[in-house]
């Protein structure tokens, strides 16, 4: 039986506690922060640094990292085309289930792939999904090699690398563009922390 099938003889049950109480009790909105850029590009950096913020303001708050999450929910899945399209599903998926639990959840994945960051933007309300494109030049990440991947991957021992032999399509409206190649992280955090009080995810007291 395919999952389609599956799911069309399971009846959704509607919680008492809602999303809105959750919120209430949260003292701030729920809301998805979808860093997206290259490998090194600094998006586990910033969303930790920001989430740190916000942990000193009382938010609730999580982080979904690529680099974890493939520990573990995602430790089935490689760097094909067809594993990341998967993977970008199941985070988009389970931000999902952190947003109605009220929760601040901050993605840092490559998810390279326009079309699976715009399928993660739809499912979840209009205004809750919140693209923060860390933009660094692939010269800027390859200098940093952090990890030394991409020391690897130009000799040819990591295939489909994302920026050498994988494409990575930059988002052409996020929400917000932060110059992690060039900029300190403390002025990135200061403008993701604007964005939230812009968009009135917090309360002007948190
Ligand atoms: S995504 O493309 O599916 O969104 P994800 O963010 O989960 O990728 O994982 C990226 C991390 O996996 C990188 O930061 C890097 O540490 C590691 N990695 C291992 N192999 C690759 C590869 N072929 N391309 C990109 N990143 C890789």
């Amino acid at each position: 039986m395919s999952n389609l099938e599956t799911s069309a003889n399971v009846i959704w049950h509607n919680a008492s506690v809602t999303r809105k109480r959750r919120e209430e009790q949260n003292s701030h909105k729920g809301t998805i922060l979808w860093f997206t850029g290259l490998s090194g590009s600094g998006k586990s950096s910033l969303a930790h640094a920001v989430e740190e913020q916000l942990h000193q303001r009382g938010c609730r708050t999580f982080v979904l990292d690529g680099d974890n999450v493939r520990h573990g929910l995602c430790s089935d899945l490689g760097f094909s085309v067809e594993d990341r399209v998967e993977n970008i599903r199941r985070i988009s998926e389970v931000a999902k289930l952190f947003l109605e639990a009220g929760v601040i959840v901050l993605t840092a994945f490559i998810s390279p792939f326009r079309a699976e960051r715009d399928t993660a933007r739809k499912v979840v309300p209009h205004g809750d999904f919140l693209e923060i494109f860390c933009d660094s030049s692939i010269e800027v990440c390859e200098a940093r090699d952090v990890k030394g991947l991409y020391k690897r991957a130009r000799a040819g021992e990591i295939p489909e690398f994302t920026g050498i032999s994988s494409p990575y399509e930059a988002p052409t409206s996020p929400e917000l563009k932060v110059a992690t190649g060039e900029d300190a992280i403390e002025h990135c955090v200061d403008q993701v922390l604007q964005l939230l009080a812009e968009r009135g995810v917090l309360k002007s007291n948190a």
